[in-house]
This record gives C-alpha cells, structure tokens and sequence, in this order.
C-alpha cells in the first residue's frame, strides 16, 4: 500500500462506514480535541461537522432541534451522560441532567 497523505493516522482503526475513526469517538471532547480542535471545528484533524449534523433533529422545541428518542441515546453523540460531545451537553439548556 502506498502511504496517503489524506489518510487519518493509524491510530484511526474505527471503520465507521468506510471513515476511519480513532478509538474513543463517544468522548470527542476528552480523546479527539488535541488534533480536531478544542471545539471538534478542525485543526490538524479536520472538522467533525464536515460530515456530522443534526439535520435528523427535526423536532422542534421552542426553535431548538431535537432529535426525537429517549436521552439516554443521545449520549452516542453528545458526549457521555449527555455531558457535551459532537452535540452540546444538554444541561447548557436543562437544569436537571437528561
Ligand atoms: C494525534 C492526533 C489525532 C487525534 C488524537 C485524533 N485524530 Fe482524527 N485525524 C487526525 C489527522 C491528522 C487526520 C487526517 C487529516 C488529513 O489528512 O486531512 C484525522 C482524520 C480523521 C477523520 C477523517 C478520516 C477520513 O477518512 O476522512 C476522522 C473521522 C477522525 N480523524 C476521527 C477522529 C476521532 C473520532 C478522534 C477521537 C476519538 C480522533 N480522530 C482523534 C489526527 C488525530
Ligand atoms: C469524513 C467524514 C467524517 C468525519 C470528518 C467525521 N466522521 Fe464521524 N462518522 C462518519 C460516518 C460516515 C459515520 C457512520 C454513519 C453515521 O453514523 O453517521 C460516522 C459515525 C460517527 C459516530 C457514531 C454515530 C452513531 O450514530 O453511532 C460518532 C460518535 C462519530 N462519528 C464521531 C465523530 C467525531 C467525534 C469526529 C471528529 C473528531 C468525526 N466523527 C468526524 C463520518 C465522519
Ligand atoms: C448521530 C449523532 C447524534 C445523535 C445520536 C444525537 N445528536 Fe443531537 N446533535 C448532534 C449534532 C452533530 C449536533 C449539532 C452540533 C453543532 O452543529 O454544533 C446536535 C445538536 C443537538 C441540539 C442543539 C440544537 C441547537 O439548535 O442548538 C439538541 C437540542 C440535540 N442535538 C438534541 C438531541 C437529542 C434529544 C438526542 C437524542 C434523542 C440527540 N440530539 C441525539 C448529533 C447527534
Ligand atoms: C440549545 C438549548 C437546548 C439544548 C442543548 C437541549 N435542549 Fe432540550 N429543549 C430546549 C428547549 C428550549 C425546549 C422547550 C422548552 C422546554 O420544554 O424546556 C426543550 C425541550 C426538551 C424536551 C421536551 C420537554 C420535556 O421536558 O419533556 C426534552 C425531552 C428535551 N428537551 C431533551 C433534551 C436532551 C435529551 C438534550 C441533550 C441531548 C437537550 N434537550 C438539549 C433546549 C435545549
């Protein structure tokens, strides 16, 4: 195999269809952010919301989008415990932990 220079490092053996995922995914904020940015908006990693948004979230809550389902499976997405991952923590809006 010839190296690429578009490819993710080695570490990335998380085939998530195809895209090459480091281990840890679930916990952005904590395994992720040294390289894709304190923010996940890219740095020498690129952008995760090149290809991740919540364009699915269609039900609407006062203007804010929300994914319908029970919160506990969220958490595949916004970090663990719903704390802030690739979506934000949800006790940024809700006083009680969802
Ligand atoms: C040590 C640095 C580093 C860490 C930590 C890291 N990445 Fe990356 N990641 C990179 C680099 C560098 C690239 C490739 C950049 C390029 O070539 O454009 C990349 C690319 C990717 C890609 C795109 C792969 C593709 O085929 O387009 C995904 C998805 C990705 N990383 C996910 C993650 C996830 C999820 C985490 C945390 C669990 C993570 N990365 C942690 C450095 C890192
Ligand atoms: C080059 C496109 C690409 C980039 C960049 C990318 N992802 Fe993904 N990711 C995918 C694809 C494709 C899937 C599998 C299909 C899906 O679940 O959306 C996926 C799946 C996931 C999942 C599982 C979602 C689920 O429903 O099970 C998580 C979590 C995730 N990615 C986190 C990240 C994080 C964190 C980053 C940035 C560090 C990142 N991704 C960057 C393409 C990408
Ligand atoms: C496959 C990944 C994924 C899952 C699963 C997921 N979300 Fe999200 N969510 C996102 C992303 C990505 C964003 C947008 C982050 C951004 O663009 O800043 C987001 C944003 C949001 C926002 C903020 C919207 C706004 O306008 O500020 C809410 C609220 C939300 N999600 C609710 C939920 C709820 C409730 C669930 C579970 C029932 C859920 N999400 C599950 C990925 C996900
Ligand atoms: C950007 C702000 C914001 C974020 C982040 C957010 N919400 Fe909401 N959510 C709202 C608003 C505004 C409403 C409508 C007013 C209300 O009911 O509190 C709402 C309503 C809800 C409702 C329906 C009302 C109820 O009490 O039954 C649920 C369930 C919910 N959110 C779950 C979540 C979950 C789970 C997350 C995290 C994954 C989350 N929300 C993140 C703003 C947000």
């Amino acid at each position: 195999m010839t190296p690429d220079d578009d490819a993710p490092p080695a570490t990335h053996t998380d085939d998530q269809d195809g895209t090459l995922h480091a281990q840890g995914k679930e916990d952005p904020l904590a395994n992720c952010v040294t390289c894709h940015g304190v923010d996940l908006g890219g740095d020498s990693g690129p952008t995760c919301y090149g290809c991740h948004d919540n364009e699915d979230h269609t039900s609407t809550r006062d203007g804010v989008r929300h994914l319908r389902g029970d919160s506990s499976s969220c958490a595949t997405c916004h970090g663990p415990d719903n704390s802030g991952g690739l979506g934000p923590a949800c006790s940024e809006c809700h006083r009680r932990r969802r």
